[in-house]
């Protein structure tokens, strides 16, 4: 079979903005477990209490003006780390900074104004959306609620904030469910967009619309964010989409980042052994990129069993010894590179490995 040629374009050379300064959001050794019900019979034998590790040690920063792809298979936890960091969910523990002030331990006046700088995107705004309110009931509800303009300017910023996602005025009058999916996904946008945040975050935008529709609002993302410029966190498993709107990409492994790059260097020069496996099994990547690296084999472990160290040591074609009981911490390989592999940092010495159990 012959791979069908990209579509979509990737985005430029990867020159974020302002590259050397302070990240808007920094992610440090965030971690977060969900506690799995125990049996009876379980709790009776003594069993110690199981949990999934959905993150763990995460390490990121986001830099002001980029837009960071965040990918990996499903499960290994893109969506928590986009709740824990919209604050819709708490970390067990870690820290996020935005700004320079602690996301964790934001309240009252000072919470909701982040909430409003940094707004979460969804999947499927239908659910958000009260099916009775009309578009520009809830586009007007969030700018009076948030006192964003005074009332005599409402109408008209209603206006604009549907022409900056391209719908005609008209759709202020109409209801949720007489929009295409692609359509509703672009009411979600504006109504993020009226309360005039810094920061979006989209978790699997547009996974759920049609391949066509798919293109149309990723380019409105892109466009949306050179035009305001938006800091974009972009959660998604199609690395198509992914090379075409981000600057950088974070691939994440069982709960860990294991490699951050350039957008173009990812995709050209992947350093850790996931991402080459993950970039294989792509479908659709332009040809020449792809390496003949083998798809991945195995199954995902279980993230309620974590394997020791290196978690993808089970299914690295590479792994040895020190991957075993060691954790790749994640360090930069080159100016643009980030990598959790030990393959990239200088092996211990042959006795020490040995020695090791
Ligand atoms: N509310 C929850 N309760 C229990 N487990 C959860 C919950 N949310 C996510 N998980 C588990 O955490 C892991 C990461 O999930 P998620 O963040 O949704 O991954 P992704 O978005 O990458 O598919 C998965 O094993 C998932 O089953
Ligand atoms: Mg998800």
């Amino acid at each position: 079979m012959t791979a069908v040629p990209s579509p979509i374009p990737p985005r430029g050379p990867a020159t974020p903005p302002t590259p050397d300064a302070a990240p808007l959001l920094s992610v440090r050794g965030l971690t977060k477990t969900f506690p799995v019900r125990q049996g009876l019979l379980d709790r009776w034998r003594g069993q110690p209490r199981a949990a999934v590790q959905a993150l763990t040690d995460v390490q990121l920063d986001v830099r002001r003006g980029e837009t960071l792809g965040i990918v990996g298979e499903s499960g290994c936890g893109k969506s928590t780390l986009a709740r824990t960091l919209v604050r819709l969910m708490p970390a067990d523990r870690g820290s996020v900074t935005y700004a320079g002030t602690d996301v964790l331990a934001l309240q009252g006046p000072a919470l909701r104004r982040y909430h409003r700088q940094v707004q979460m995107i969804f999947q499927d705004p239908y659910s958000s959306l009260n099916p009775r309110m009309t578009v520009g009931q809830v586009l007007r509800e969030a700018l009076t609620v948030h006192r964003l303009r005074p009332p005599h300017e409402i109408p008209a910023r209603v206006t604009e904030l549907l022409n900056l996602v391209g719908l005609p005025p008209e759709a202020a009058g109409r209801l949720p469910h007489e929009f295409s999916g692609g359509q509703r996904q672009r009411v979600g946008i504006a109504r993020a967009l009226a309360l005039e945040p810094e920061c979006l975050i989209a978790d699997e935008l547009v996974s759920a619309l049609d391949v066509s529709v798919q293109a149309q609002v990723v380019n409105l993302l892109l466009e949306l964010q050179t035009r305001l410029q938006l800091t974009v966190l972009f959660v998604a498993h199609d690395l198509r989409l992914v090379q075409h709107l981000s600057h950088r990409v974070a691939v994440m492994y069982l709960g860990r980042v294991v490699e951050i790059a350039d957008t173009e260097t990812l995709f050209s020069a992947p350093s850790h052994p996931y991402t080459q496996g993950l970039l294989a099994a792509a479908p659709g990547l332009d040809p020449t990129r792809r390496r003949a690296q083998p798809a991945i084999v195995g199954e995902l472990p279980s993230p309620l069993r974590v394997p020791s160290g290196c978690a993808f040591r089970t299914r690295c074609p590479h792994a040895f010894a020190r991957c075993e009981t060691e954790r790749p911490e994640l360090r930069a390989r080159t100016d643009g590179q980030q990598v959790a592999c030990h393959l990239d940092t200088p092996p211990l010495p042959e006795e020490t490995r040995t020695a090791r159990p």
